[in-house]
């Protein structure tokens, strides 16, 4: 762990993960990097340069992703690791964690989370407010799971699948890469083709 966090985007979501590393209080310094160049501070923390820039920070910052998106987050993650950044993992203080869970870099998981027993989420992922994942779940790597999504015990979520804000998955179901489902969908059978699902039971749009 080192002094400083370095956040790539000082948009809506990176602006969650610098509110959840200051309230983890390990980081003495916290800044962003970001694209656009208009933006010079964003909740009183700096922004320092572009994304470009990220090299000149590698040997004396950890840096996380802060882009919502999941195939872009992917890609520059990808970059990072490439480059042999030091890239941590990011929990708000008020979640609860049970035992067994492991948890990939680069992934973060926000305020009011629960992350039950034996469950394993990959690298780059987001566990958004409120949501929860039961016991024994295998989350891949890039997934976002949005606000207020519930996954019951045993659930497995493919690489780079994004689920929207309070949708549900029933118990020991498959999720395959690459699947949408639309905010407040209940998923009650394997998703097993990449697409948009949306509704109560989930069709594909
Ligand atoms: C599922 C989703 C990704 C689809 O977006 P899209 O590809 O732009 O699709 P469209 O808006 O064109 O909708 C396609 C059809 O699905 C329907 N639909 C879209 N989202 C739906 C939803 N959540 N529930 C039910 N029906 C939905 C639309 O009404 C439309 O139906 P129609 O063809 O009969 O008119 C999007 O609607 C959604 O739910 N996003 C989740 C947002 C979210 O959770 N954000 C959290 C960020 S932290």
């Amino acid at each position: 762990m080192r002094e400083k966090l370095i956040i790539i985007g000082a948009s809506g979501h990176g602006k969650v993960i610098a509110d959840i590393a200051m309230r983890m209080n390990i980081w003495k310094i916290i800044a962003f990097l970001d694209d656009n160049e208009s933006i010079k501070s964003i909740m009183g923390l700096d922004v320092i340069g572009s994304s470009e820039d990220v090299s000149k920070h590698l040997d004396s910052c950890d840096i996380i992703v802060g882009i919502g998106n999941n195939s872009i987050r992917e890609k520059i993650q990808l970059r990072l690791e490439t480059l042999g950044a030091s890239i941590p993992v990011l929990v708000h203080p008020k979640t609860v964690i049970g035992e067994q869970v492991k948890i990939g870099s680069g992934t973060v998981i926000m305020a009011g989370a629960v992350v039950n027993c034996c469950t394993t989420i990959g690298r780059g992922c987001i566990i958004n407010t409120g949501t929860t994942i039961d016991h024994d779940n295998m989350i891949e790597d890039f997934v976002h799971l949005s606000p207020g999504v519930h996954l019951a015990g045993t659930v497995k979520v493919g690489k780079g699948s994004w689920l929207g804000v309070g949708s549900l998955v029933s118990n020991n179901l498959n999720i395959t890469s690459d699947c949408k489902v639309g905010a407040g969908a209940v998923v009650v059978k394997d998703l097993t083709e990449p697409g948009t699902y949306v509704g109560v039971p989930v069709r594909r749009v």
